[in-house]
C-alpha cells in the first residue's frame, strides 16, 4: 500500500494517530514538523521567530517533496502544509490522505497547554483558530478522507482510519 498521510489542523492528532498507525500497521513514521527542525537544528518557534512563516514554509515544502518519494510509511504534516499546490501534487503521488478534523473549542482544550506553536502564541488564540480554520477549510476539504475526531480516543479515530484502509484494500482486489 501507499504511504498514509494525515493533515490537519493544528491539535487534531496527527502525530499520536500517526504513531499509533505505525506500531499497528508496521509502517515507519516520519513527522515533518520533526524533519525540519532536524534538519535546521533548531525547534519550529525558533525558525518562525529567525526567519519567518514564509521561509518555514519553503522548508517544508522541500521536506514534504523528499518524505514524498518514500513508500509505505506514516505521514504526519504540519497544520499549514495544505496552503501549497505543490504539496498537494507531491503527497497525492503516493500517499492516501486523511484529513482529521476537530471544533475549535476541542483544538483550543488540546493545545492550550503548549507554546511550540508559533500561529497561536497571540493575544486571542481561539480568534486565531477560528480564523485560520475558516480560511483554510476549503484546502483540508480536498482530502481523501475527512475523519472527526471531536470528542474521540486516539484508538476511535486509528480504528475509523484502518475500516476506510481495509476497505480500500477490497476495492484494490
Ligand atoms: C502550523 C502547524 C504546526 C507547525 C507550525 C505551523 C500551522 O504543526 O507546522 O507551527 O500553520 O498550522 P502541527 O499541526 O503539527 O501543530
Amino acid at each position: 500500500m501507499a504511504n498514509i498521510v494525515l493533515i490537519g489542523f493544528m491539535g487534531t492528532g496527527k502525530t499520536s494517530v500517526g504513531k499509533k498507525l505505525s506500531e499497528i500497521l508496521g509502517y515507519p513514521m516520519v513527522d515533518v514538523d520533526e524533519l525540519i527542525e532536524q534538519e535546521l537544528r533548531m525547534s519550529i518557534p525558533e525558525i518562525f521567530k529567525r526567519f519567518g512563516e514564509r521561509f518555514f514554509r519553503d522548508v517544508e515544502a522541500e521536506m514534504i517533496k523528499k518524505v514524498s518519494q518514500l513508500d509505505r510509511h506514516i505521514i504526519a504534516t504540519g497544520g499549514g502544509s495544505v496552503l501549497r499546490e505543490e504539496n498537494w501534487a507531491n503527497l497525492r503521488r503516493n500517499g492516501v490522505i486523511f484529513c482529521l478534523n476537530a471544533t475549535p473549542e476541542e483544538i483550543w482544550r488540546r493545545v492550550s497547554g503548549f507554546s511550540h506553536r508559533p500561529l497561536l502564541n497571540v493575544p486571542d488564540p481561539m480568534g486565531a483558530i477560528r480564523e485560520l480554520l475558516r480560511i483554510r477549510a476549503p484546502y483540508y476539504a480536498k482530502a481523501d478522507h475527512q475523519i472527526d475526531t471531536t470528542g474521540k480516543s486516539i484508538d476511535q479515530v486509528v480504528e475509523e482510519i484502518l475500516e476506510i484502509l481495509e476497505a480500500l484494500k477490497g476495492c484494490a482486489r
